[in-house]
């Protein structure tokens, strides 16, 4: 959300709740992925002036130099594990299924925010999208790296809202889940400076939940079923 739907992200911000802490002081924020999420989100988060390092598997190639220019404000690429080791936050924007390769292969990351985006899609004999794991992503990656402070953010909805969440007609919410309350806020910050609504859904071991809805909508839309959008509005209604 680069320039015209920043006054209507500012106006959903301020109705929004979590993360009401004031704006996070400049991180360097290691983006681990360039495709389509990985470029959505660096860019939101360079926006917000914080420091981009792409971590790719071919950093020096065209399509990692294509997004260091597009992203601007100091922005570079790296290794991952080279990118992981300067940032204190760490978004894992790669395919659900090597995402346990991809953070093995990141070093130590003790204390640091992760931020996991995946979802653990596979193909069944059918061809039909379902999940990968009996538990979720976010909980292999908090038991590769047990000192990590993993926050599950973002898989919930299309990468072009990320970048455009007025696309979506109204407020967009984005459910958090982990167990460390501060990294949380942090990335209820990052979440509401692009527009976007964050609701704490609870522990890590919730992030699941969120993790089936990438399945529902990717069946639909290879079938002769109807296509849907897919993103959460907090009601404002109280319920019971
Ligand atoms: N697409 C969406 O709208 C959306 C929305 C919410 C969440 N998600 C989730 O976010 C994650 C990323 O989605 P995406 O749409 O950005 O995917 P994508 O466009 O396919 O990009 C994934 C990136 O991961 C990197 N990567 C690292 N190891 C890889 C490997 N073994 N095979 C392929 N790529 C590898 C690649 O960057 P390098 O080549 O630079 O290494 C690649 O560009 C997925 O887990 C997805 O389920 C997607």
């Amino acid at each position: 959300m680069r320039t015209t739907t920043r006054l209507a992200a500012i106006a959903w911000t301020l109705c929004a709740g979590l993360g009401a802490a004031g704006p996070l002081p400049a991180e360097t924020i290691a983006v681990i992925g360039t495709g389509n999420v990985g470029m959505a989100l660096g860019t939101e988060f360079a926006d917000q002036g914080h420091t981009i390092v792409y971590g790719s598997r071919n950093p020096e190639g065209l399509k990692a130099s294509d997004l260091v220019t597009k992203t601007g404000r100091g922005a570079t690429a790296a290794l991952p594990r080279d990118a992981a080791e300067l940032a204190s936050i760490i978004v894992l924007a790669v395919p659900g299924t090597v995402v346990g390769e991809v953070v093995s292969g990141l070093g130590r990351l003790d204390g640091k925010i992760v931020i996991d985006v995946t979802n653990p899609l596979t193909r069944s004999a059918t061809l039909e999208f379902e999940l990968d794991t009996e538990s979720s992503n976010a909980e292999l990656i908090q038991s590769l790296a047990p000192r990590a402070r993993i926050v599950k953010a973002f898989n919930t909805i299309p990468w072009p809202q990320m970048i455009d969440p007025a696309r979506a007609g109204g407020p967009v919410s984005v459910p958090l889940a982990g167990d460390d309350a501060e990294a949380k806020r942090v990335v209820a910050e990052l979440v509401e400076g692009m527009g976007l609504e964050a609701i704490d859904i609870g522990e890590l071991k919730y992030a699941r939940w969120t993790e089936l809805g990438a399945v529902i909508l990717l069946n639909n839309q290879l079938s002769n079923r109807p296509n849907f959008d897919l993103h959460l509005r907090k009601s404002q209604e109280r319920r019971p």
